[in-house]
């Protein structure tokens, strides 16, 4: 079965056609990152423009890389949820005109979801049951996956999502939009150890993330204010330690999290989602803990981290199998963070929503 998915959730406008929920024959990703990068961030009137711009030449270029036509589709995936409101009914409407057209089934993926899904997609994919940190630009959340419909929600921000965190440091320290690459390669001509900043736990037995404190820790520090107390003027020191220090707070957090979700549910298969596990430190720091306590690792190539839609085209299959389909009435809900358990798109959906 060939799914064509179409995912505009936030600035990236991707369409991807996959076969059998495994085989990816194209996924397409067109940045919007140049639109915005003189904001420092992202401007939701400029991004549903760009989606409306440039979706249908995407989803093109997608059947085309695939050598398929519309008519040769099986089904039509769009991501309906979370994300920016404007830019998600771009992709929902297209995706609605196209499975009316070709009459084709319509079914909705949740984004979280799909990122949690991302890893089936690798050449060594991990069997189920997983634990999956998503870390991205708007989530970061911990889930235990059972199957590749089956997520349950374990924790997550109470703030700040970790990629919007790196965004914001980024945009302190004066460094390009989005801000985890370029805080990574900053941080390379760091010291990690350079400045304590706090790593925000929320007790022993949480595994929901924080990550206010931290950003008011590097504004303050940059802004000079415990200059005094350290003894050091902040203007001396170096950015590059700034970044490093900040990053290794981030990915120590991270790797903390996810090694309790491992405790707590005994799961000793581990994935990562999202763009902010494109971060080599935290791939790296990942590693050793798994080396050290014996886990399997999945880290999923940075093509399958960042958004694209061949995670949202491969888990439609899935969803589709289990009768989830959906109609030409689907709206988008922007808020709705958590995955769903179990699958079913009525009651726990509206619990759900913010
Ligand atoms: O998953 P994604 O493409 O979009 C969302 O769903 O948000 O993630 C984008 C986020 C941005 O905040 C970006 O700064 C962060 O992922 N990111 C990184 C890295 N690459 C991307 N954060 C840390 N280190 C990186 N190398
Ligand atoms: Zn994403």
């Amino acid at each position: 079965m060939r799914i064509l998915g179409i995912d505009t959730s936030c600035d990236d406008t991707s369409a991807a056609v996959v076969e059998d929920g495994v085989r990816v024959l194209s996924s397409v990703v067109s940045s919007q990152v140049d639109l915005h990068s003189r904001f420092g961030g992202i401007v939701p009137e400029i991004c549903s423009r760009a989606h409306v711009q440039s979706l249908i030449p995407i989803v093109d270029q997608a059947l085309q890389k695939a050598g398929v036509s519309l008519s040769s589709l099986e089904t039509i995936a769009v991501t309906n949820a979370p994300g920016l409101v404007g830019a998600l009914l771009v992709g929902v409407s297209v995706a609605k005109a196209l499975a009316f057209c070709a009459r084709l089934p319509l079914v909705a993926i949740n984004h979280v979801e799909a990122h949690i899904f991302a890893a089936r997609l690798m050449d060594n994919p991990p069997g189920f049951p997983y634990i999956c940190l998503v870390a991205s630009g708007g989530h970061t959340s911990l889930y235990l996956s059972r199957s590749e419909i089956e997520h349950e929600h374990l924790g997550s921000t109470t703030d700040d999502a970790a990629g919007e965190a790196f965004d914001k440091i980024a945009a302190l320290l004066k460094l390009s939009y989005p801000g985890g690459p370029a805080i990574e390669k900053k941080a390379r001509k760091g010291n990690p150890s350079a400045v304590h900043f706090p790593r925000t736990l929320l007790g022993k037995n949480s595994l929901d993330f924080s990550f206010s404190g931290i950003k008011t820790a590097v504004l303050y520090f940059m802004k000079g204010q415990d200059g005094e107390k350290r003894g050091k003027n902040v203007r001396d020191i170096q950015r590059a330690d700034v970044a490093a220090s900040f990053q290794e707070a981030m990915v120590d957090v991270l790797v903390d999290k996810t090694l309790r979700a491992v405790r707590r549910t005994g799961v000793k298969r581990v994935v990562l989602g999202g763009g902010v596990a494109c971060n080599s430190r935290l791939r790296e720091r990942m590693r050793e803990a798994a080396r050290k306590r014996k886990l399997a690792l999945y880290l999923p190539p940075p093509g399958l981290c960042l958004d694209n839609a061949a995670m949202v085209a491969g888990q439609a299959f899935y969803r589709y199998r289990s009768g989830l389909v959906d109609g030409l009435t689907l709206d988008v809900l922007p808020r709705l963070v958590r995955a769903r358990v179990p699958p079913s798109r009525n009651e726990k959906e509206i619990d759900e929503y913010e």
